[in-house]
């Protein structure tokens, strides 16, 4: 996969050498071009694209198939700064959904095991992955609760509508290390109270829990925007003792 960016700001993938047609006039993509990357190649209407290798942001943006709904890029951003623990760090994640917040922590942990009992998002998370290329995730068709690895994990993220089950609060305590952390990721307050309680019957300390809001600003003129993203999740955060 390549990324062609034009000068007026349009990004789109393509697979191979090729004439492609685009607003911006034909790009005539050859072997030389995707043997120099990056390289530039100019439309028939004279604009300059320039050919790299896609980021992740932008097989994302372009190409990623979304199917659950999935952890929003602020709260994931926050999510993986409280996640950055160690080099040899691994995760417990459930549910896959898409795999968006999978693919994304996988940068951050030596392994990652990600469980989804549906067989659709769990289809859809493993093409997900094959697309980023990305080979330290185990996923796992199979509801969480058949995790067995005791005291092995140092991170666990749940995004699952019953997580906040005592059924799950003690798994999710059977297998994390001593000392290890749990996320958790609940749009309704309901279960927030539930999680929160049945983590400190369940014997996690340092329980918090956190809202995190997003302003977009105009640059032209410079101003917030009218319309605000209202609400996407609350997230709880526990350490094992
Ligand atoms: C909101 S989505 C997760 C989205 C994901 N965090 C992302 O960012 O793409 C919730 C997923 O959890 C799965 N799920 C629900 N209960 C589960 C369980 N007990 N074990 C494993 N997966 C479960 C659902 O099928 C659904 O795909």
């Amino acid at each position: 996969m390549y990324a062609l960016l034009s000068q007026e700001g349009n990004l789109y993938l393509i697979e191979k050498p090729g004439t492609y047609n685009y607003d911006e006039g034909m790009v005539e993509v050859k072997e030389h071009h995707i043997n120099n990357i990056p390289s530039y190649v100019n439309s028939s209407k004279g604009i300059r694209f320039v050919l790299f290798e896609p980021y992740d942001i932008d097989l994302f943006e372009k190409s990623f198939e979304r199917y659950a709904q999935i952890i929003h890029e602020k709260d994931l951003g926050y999510l993986m700064r409280r996640l950055s623990l160690n080099k040899n760090a691994v995760l417990l994640e459930s549910g896959s959904g898409s795999g968006h917040a999978t693919i994304f922590l996988s940068r951050l942990f030596r392994h990652v095991d990600s469980y989804e009992k549906d067989k659709r998002f769990y289809e859809t998370t493993k093409r997900n992955i094959l697309l980023f290329k990305v080979d330290n995730i185990s996923l796992y068709h199979k509801d969480v609760i058949a995790c067995s690895k005791t005291n092995y994990y140092d991170a666990i993220l749940f995004d699952f509508k019953d997580a906040c089950n005592i059924r799950y609060i003690e798994k999710a305590r059977e297998v994390l290390k001593p000392g290890g952390i749990i996320i958790m990721y609940f749009p309704v307050v309901e279960q927030v109270m539930e999680a929160i309680n049945n983590l400190q019957q369940a014997g996690f300390v340092n329980v918090s829990l956190r809202e995190i809001l997003l302003r977009e600003w105009k640059t032209k003129p410079f101003r917030p925007k009218n319309i605000m993203l209202g609400h996407t999740a609350f997230l709880i955060e526990a350490r094992k003792v």
